[in-house]
């Protein structure tokens, strides 16, 4: 029995040195220490050694045990470093000279103006503020000089939710909140998604973006809204554009104008993206109504200011050469990819 020990401790160091995982190591753990395992087979059989060396056969063989439970524990330690080492060894291996991934994603088309946009403006002071996409009728309509019985309301049909609140037809939703929230002086755009109920076509949506801007303080005139839509479609364009104010009408404005620009692809030559029409409307503007003003909060007889509403996903149309707007929402890959926006 003696013997039996000496040489189950040896092969068990053995075999310990040849294993690499640490499924090997249970499974000797099983083979010596488990329940049928040979070390507990001796401890049963004590009864079977004679007397006077039961006590000592005993005491070897929880020697035994203990030796090998630490030669296990000392093992797995090894495994688990080892493991650890040859992760680090073979991890973060990158090489660089393996070509760029050509279907990599790229930001879409809105989000690109809209950043551009937002770059423009914060240049020139404008603060970037964010509006809701479900909104009050209040917010929406009414504060905007559109009461309930207007007729403008027509032409803004939208997704109305059961609470009575509704999907916002225009970023010019957010202009008597912020007018509320900052007061005057006041410089500020807001981008956003707007919802309208449209029978869609190659120019109409029920989902497209717009960008809202306002600009308040004493002696704010025309003059400072030309200055300021100029020099922002120049940057778009990357090139000075000629603009003119024509007549517009909308509720939120007097005078309201629609803003063109003398096609800055053509030079107003006459070519497919104006329709040969020389001069592309492009954002509708004006200066803001008295009433607006005072419902939010703004003195008019102090205080004037213009306000404008980019079409994002028009401009987005034009810049990229797209001519269907439900391109844009429609998450078709092979037309985001003929785009090549990088
Ligand atoms: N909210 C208008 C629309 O969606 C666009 C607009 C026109 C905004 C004139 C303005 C503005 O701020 O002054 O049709």
């Amino acid at each position: 029995m003696e013997d039996k020990i000496k040489s189950l401790k040896e092969q068990a160091i053995k075999k310990l040195e040849e294993i690499k995982n640490a499924q090997d190591v249970e499974n000797i753990r099983v083979e010596y220490l488990g329940k049928k395992g040979e070390v507990v087979e001796i401890l049963k059989n004590l009864k079977n050694v004679e007397k006077e060396k039961r006590k000592e056969i005993g005491e070897k063989a929880n020697v035994l045990r203990e030796e090998i439970e630490k030669l296990i524990e000392t093992k797995k330690e090894e495994i688990k470093e080892k493991e650890y080492e040859d992760k680090i060894k073979n991890a973060e291996k990158i090489d660089i000279t393996v070509p760029v991934d050509e279907n990599l994603g790229s930001l879409h088309p809105i989000t690109i103006v809209q950043r551009e946009l937002e770059d423009i403006f914060t240049s020139m002071g404008f603060t970037v503020e964010d509006g809701n996409e479900v909104e009050t009728e209040y917010n929406n309509f009414e504060a905007v000089n559109v009461p309930h019985y207007h007729p403008a309301r027509d032409m803004q049909d939208t997704f109305w939710l059961e609470n009575g609140e509704l999907l916002k037809t225009q970023t010019s939703a957010a202009q008597n909140k912020i007018m509320k929230k900052y007061g005057t002086p006041l410089k500020a755009i807001f981008p956003g998604r707007c919802f309208r109920n449209e029978a869609l076509d190659a120019s109409h949506e029920n989902t497209f973006f717009q960008m809202e801007g306002m600009m308040i303080d004493e002696n704010v005139s025309i003059a400072n809204l030309i200055y300021f839509m100029k020099k922002l479609l120049s940057e778009v364009f990357k090139k000075e554009v000629e603009v003119r104010l024509r007549p517009g009408y909308f509720p939120f404005v007097e005078p309201g104008f629609e803003l063109d620009i003398k096609c800055p692809y053509c030079n107003g030559v006459g070519c497919k993206v104006c329709k040969n029409g020389s001069w592309i409307e492009l954002c509708p503007c004006g200066m803001i109504h008295p009433n607006v003003l005072r419902m939010g909060g703004i003195d008019p007889e102090k205080y004037s200011g213009f306000a404008f509403g980019l079409g994002l996903s028009r401009l987005a149309m034009m810049k990229y050469n797209i001519n269907d707007l439900r391109v844009l929402n429609s998450c078709d890959l092979r037309a985001l990819k003929q785009m090549k926006i990088k």
